[in-house]
């Protein structure tokens, strides 16, 4: 049984952690969306708002679920019964802090692998902190997060 967890802030969700999330469900047998309450950092969306916009646009995948976890990703992988992580990498911006990720994450537990997904260049852009930009001040999001959440986003801004 291969099971793997994505973990990532999600806040909020965008067409590329879709992606990601799509392509890891046809290789593991499971994939665990796994979203991290940060105590130090408090996001535009809390956990709980963050996991239901997940589980919209995830109903067509069967072997996909969301939970949200709080301390370190190896302890809740543990919980899990998962040595997989699964990540995906935009650009060589993104590789140095990654790659210290997966080192630091396969120190606390030798047992615990990363595998990289590359993003498909169509979302290559595309960052939970420029759709924050994008919605802030009106742009339009449906090129940028999953049509299913895009009022939820919308509604924030409203507020
Ligand atoms: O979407 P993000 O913000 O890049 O996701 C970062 C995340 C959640 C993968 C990372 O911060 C994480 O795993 N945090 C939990 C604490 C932990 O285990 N850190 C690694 C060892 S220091």
């Amino acid at each position: 049984m291969k099971r793997a967890v994505y973990p990532g802030s999600f806040d909020p969700m965008t067409k590329g952690h879709l992606d990601i999330i799509e392509r890891a469900s046809g290789i593991f047998d499971e994939v665990i969306i796994a979203v991290l309450i940060n105590p130090e950092k408090k996001g535009l969306f809390n956990a709980e708002e963050r996991v239901n916009m997940i589980e919209k646009t995830i109903t067509d995948f069967k072997n996909v679920r969301v939970e949200s976890f709080t301390g370190l990703l190896v302890d809740f992988m543990k919980k899990k019964e998962a040595n997989l992580i699964v990540k995906g990498l935009r650009a060589v911006s993104d590789f140095e802090y990654e790659l210290q990720m997966a080192l630091l994450n396969n120190k606390l537990d030798t047992r615990v692998e990363t595998v990289f997904l590359m993003t498909n260049e169509k979302y290559s852009c595309i960052s939970s902190s420029a759709v924050k930009q994008i919605a802030m001040f009106g742009g339009k999001l449906t090129d940028f997060v999953p049509g299913e959440i895009v009022k939820d986003i919308e509604d924030k801004f409203k507020l």
